[in-house]
């Protein structure tokens, strides 16, 4: 007999849209898997909880998602997150979960005048996983580090049609304008700010902007071919899925602005079910 596995779901999170930037890299080179999008809005932004919090939330609102949907793979689309909760989800979750940290050794790799900068959240900055991978793939390098609380929150605005303030965007940028030397390539270490990259170009108009997006889809690629055959069984005629931790009037203005990434039913994430 033939029995037809159900194409995997693939879970991709984070506290807010910021890992939409992923998860569109991730469905333009496997648009034929299930997703399911979810995001923390209610704890949003991470940047600014402790590590012993975010590790508990993270995996409290994971395990809730896997009570109601069948996850095969998870992508943490989320810096603030992954730098500190990968280990306990790896020991929680039979699946394989896939991290964002930020892409200091591509930047390393490309940079000219050997001058990085780490654009991330306050907590991403501080993280001892980023001081690591700085030191073992950036030692050559001077590398500029800059950890925002705003630039979350001006990326979410930006995606619900409110314009970018571009003062206020020179203003907290301003350490790096006063450097003697400006970075040349700058690392987005915060899913959420490849959806401001069009503004930062215009302050920093010579500078590469990095972010891991493209590098997770070959991840998860590989992964799933590790898996699955993936050109054989990933077609899914399911709707893609959002989840949201609350909902609110932001997630009623954001659902129909998602249908142009292919996700289309909205449910909540019952995280008090745990
Ligand atoms: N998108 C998240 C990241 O990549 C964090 C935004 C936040 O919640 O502070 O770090």
């Amino acid at each position: 007999m033939n029995i037809r596995r159900q194409p995997p779901s693939i879970l991709v999170f984070d506290s807010g849209i910021g890992g939409l930037s992923v998860y569109n890299e991730i469905y333009k080179k496997m648009p034929n898997l299930h997703y399911i999008y979810a995001f923390d809005n209610e704890m949003f932004p991470y940047g600014d909880k402790s590590t012993e919090f975010l590790i508990d939330r993270v995996n409290s609102v994971i395990e809730a998602i896997t009570k109601s949907y069948s996850i095969s793979l998870a992508v943490i689309a989320c810096n603030t997150a992954s730098t500190i909760c990968l280990p306990s989800l790896r020991a929680n979750f039979p699946f394989p979960i896939v991290g964002v940290v930020p892409a200091i050794k591509p930047a390393s790799q490309i940079t000219q005048n050997k001058c990085i900068g780490l654009l991330a959240t306050k907590a991403t900055i501080q993280r001892a996983y980023t001081t690591n991978l700085i030191n073992e793939f950036a030692k050559n390098c001077t590398v500029n580090l800059l950890g925002l609380s705003e630039l979350a929150l001006i990326a979410e605005n930006k995606l619900q049609g409110i314009a970018v303030d571009m003062q206020q965007l020179r203003y907290l940028l301003k350490p790096w304008l006063c450097l003697t030397t400006v970075p040349d390539t700058i690392v987005l270490g915060c899913t959420h700010y490849p959806f401001i990259k069009e503004e930062l170009q215009i302050i920093f108009p010579k500078a590469t902007f990095i972010d891991s997006g493209h590098a997770i889809a070959f991840r998860v690629y590989n992964l799933l071919n590790a898996q699955y055959d993936a050109n054989k069984i990933f077609r899914s005629d399911r709707e893609n899925i959002v989840l949201s931790t609350t909902y609110n009037q932001y997630v009623q203005k954001l659902i129909p602005k998602l249908v142009n990434y292919n996700l289309i039913k909205y449910q909540s994430i019952n995280i008090l079910g745990v």
